[in-house]
């Protein structure tokens, strides 16, 4: 029971990686409120839910400012203490520079960079004041190594580790540790693109694993990184702080 008593926020949670996040901290005894602008995070709430952990649903934007820190407060009046926070919620398109638009970057920008300021910011206070927090958001190897056609969304990626780094040494004397995550290619509803999974094409079939680009020769599942992400949200991780741990199966150290 690593999070026993632990209370954390989880974004993005009604499925992929989110959901499989919030099934883990709650198998190890956390209370999670789950946020997702998509209602069915409530039936996951009520399948992770056990005796050892419990999960709660809240249905909102992330991006509505007002909302996300009245959904904030309420968590930390009805549980007296935030823990952990995690941003997972993103959004992706895929366009070049000659088909993208400015309110493409900005939408993915608002979700996907600014929301995790924003998340970051309202839980910080609760986390001083208690000296002990966890803030883990999730990346890609996106910011790192990419293929193209997906500007706006490897940009605003490249920004959380950047502010990883700012908020871990920002924090670091309240007791916070911030560390991000950049998972690789991994088996969720995001690798579904115009109705074709990325990760089942013949293309990825030949390039990622028999060619082995990705040295592990397969997709992560998301339990692989939230694996990872109970690490980073637990007392095992005590002296690692504005790191970003890729998850992705070898494929950014192949050319
Ligand atoms: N799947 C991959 O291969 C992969 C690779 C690298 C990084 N990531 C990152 O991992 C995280 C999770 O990815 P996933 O594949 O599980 O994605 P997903 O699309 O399957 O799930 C994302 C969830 O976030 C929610 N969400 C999106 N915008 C929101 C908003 N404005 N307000 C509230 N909820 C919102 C969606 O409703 C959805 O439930 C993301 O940060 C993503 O960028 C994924």
């Amino acid at each position: 029971m690593r999070l026993s008593g632990r209370v954390a926020l989880v974004t993005g949670a009604a499925q992929g990686i989110g959901s499989a996040i919030l099934a883990e901290f709650v198998r190890e005894g956390a209370t999670v409120a789950a946020i997702d602008r998509k209602r069915n995070v409530e039936q996951v709430c009520h399948e992770a839910s056990g005796d050892d952990g419990q999960a709660i649903p809240y249905v909102f934007d992330i991006t509505d400012h007002e909302t996300y820190a009245r959904c904030v407060d309420e968590v930390a009046k009805q549980h007296g203490r935030i823990d952990i926070l995690v941003n997972n919620a993103a959004i992706s398109f895929y366009g070049d520079i000659f088909e993208d638009s400015l309110e493409q970057w900005r939408q993915t920008y608002r979700v996907n960079l600014e929301a995790v300021y924003w998340g970051c910011k309202l839980v910080a206070p609760h986390m001083a004041k208690q000296r002990w927090g966890r803030m883990i958001s999730i990346g890609s190897t996106q910011a790192m190594a990419t293929d193209g056609r997906v500007g706006a969304y490897a940009t605003a990626k490249g920004g959380i580790i950047s502010f990883t780094k700012s908020l871990a040494v920002e924090l670091a004397p309240y007791g916070i540790l911030a560390n991000a995550i950049a998972p690789g290619c991994i088996h969720t509803p995001m690798s579904v693109i115009d109705g074709v999974d990325e990760t089942q094409t013949e293309f990825f079939k030949e390039w990622y694993v028999k060619r082995r680009k990705i040295p592990l020769a397969r997709p992560g599942e998301p339990e692989e990184v939230a694996r990872v992400a109970l690490f980073l949200a637990s007392e095992d991780c005590s002296y690692i702080t504005g790191q970003t741990i890729v998850v992705d199966g070898g494929l950014t150290i192949t050319f």
